[in-house]
């Protein structure tokens, strides 16, 4: 496996940097390798302080900041804020505080939403946080204003994805519950507004019928995050060696590998142990 801090922040040599409250953000790290497997990834999980998606603003933007901080510190070229609750409250302040571009799973998500809705009627389901602050409505009324969107948090899809019940009865049982509004809505696109909601996609099909598109905002993020990258003439080119992948968390690193297998597959054999209260604050509070 290749080193990870290589070239500094600015060359295309250095890693990305990508962050989540915890495990689900390895949805969204999963993409990025499919679309870049020549890329170094640095993933943090923020797992002493999951779940983001019930806390407040203020909160959610202390935390971003501190894995910021932590991430730039490992010398990464970019960060990508794979958690969707850090993407609504944080992606701002993160953007002006760090001199690296800043991707969050939003606006992807949003966007590709708006392209593929043909009777102008989007649904979104996220945390508690995500859907309070409106991010994803907001977005996608900025990119085409006659988009109406309805949104739903969803708050036991989290548990149900760590817990690997996905399918079956109970994962249907609650999809049903949650989603009968949207379905009255009629709506013909939604958008899995959550880290986790990928992993629920059968189910969640399975209740909103054909005529429903699922976006999953990872494989969104991953496109951004390449033409980011082609963009600013970070793209790293062609290697021999192999990638190099290092996984940090800030508590329970086996937890992290035995669960977060069935999130990113294969390759995922090892967690570090991150301590955030030691950094330097790179992303000091304004
Ligand atoms: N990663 C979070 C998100 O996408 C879900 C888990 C949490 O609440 O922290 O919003």
């Amino acid at each position: 496996m290749g080193e990870t801090e290589t070239g500094g922040a600015g060359s295309p040599e250095a890693p990305i940097g990508v962050f989540d409250s915890g495990i689900g953000g390895l949805t969204v790290l999963r993409e990025i390798v499919l679309a870049l497997p020549e890329e170094d990834t640095v993933y943090l999980g923020d797992t002493a302080r999951v779940p983001y998606g019930s806390k407040s603003r203020a909160t959610v933007e202390r935390y971003a900041r501190e894995v910021a901080s932590f991430l730039a510190s490992h010398g990464v070229k970019m960060l990508v804020v794979a958690c969707n609750t850090a993407s609504a409250y944080a992606l701002d302040a993160l953007d002006d505080a760090l001199g690296i571009p800043v991707v969050g799973v939003v606006e992807p998500g949003a966007g590709r939403a708006a392209a593929l809705t043909v009777n102008s009627r989007v649904g979104i389901i996220g945390t508690e946080g995500t859907i309070r602050s409106n991010a994803y409505t907001r977005a996608i009324e900025r990119i085409a204003p006659g988009i109406e969107c309805f949104a739903k948090a969803c708050p036991l899809f989290v548990p149900l994805a760590e817990e690997g019940l996905t399918q079956g009865d109970i994962a249907t049982l609650v999809a049903a519950r949650y989603l009968s509004e949207l379905k009255d809505s009629e709506i013909d696109t939604l958008v899995l507004g959550c880290t986790h909601y990928p992993l629920l996609k059968k189910a969640i099909a399975s209740v909103m019928g054909p005529g429903v598109g699922l976006i999953d905002s990872a494989e969104a993020t991953a496109s951004e995050v390449k033409s980011v990258l082609t963009g600013s003439g970070l793209l790293r080119g062609p290697r021999d060696d192999a990638a190099g992948r290092r996984f940090f968390v800030t508590d329970s690193p086996e937890r992290f590998v035995a669960i977060g297998k069935g999130f990113f597959g294969d390759g995922l054999d090892t967690a570090e142990l991150a301590v955030l209260d030691r950094l330097p604050a790179v992303c000091a509070q304004g």
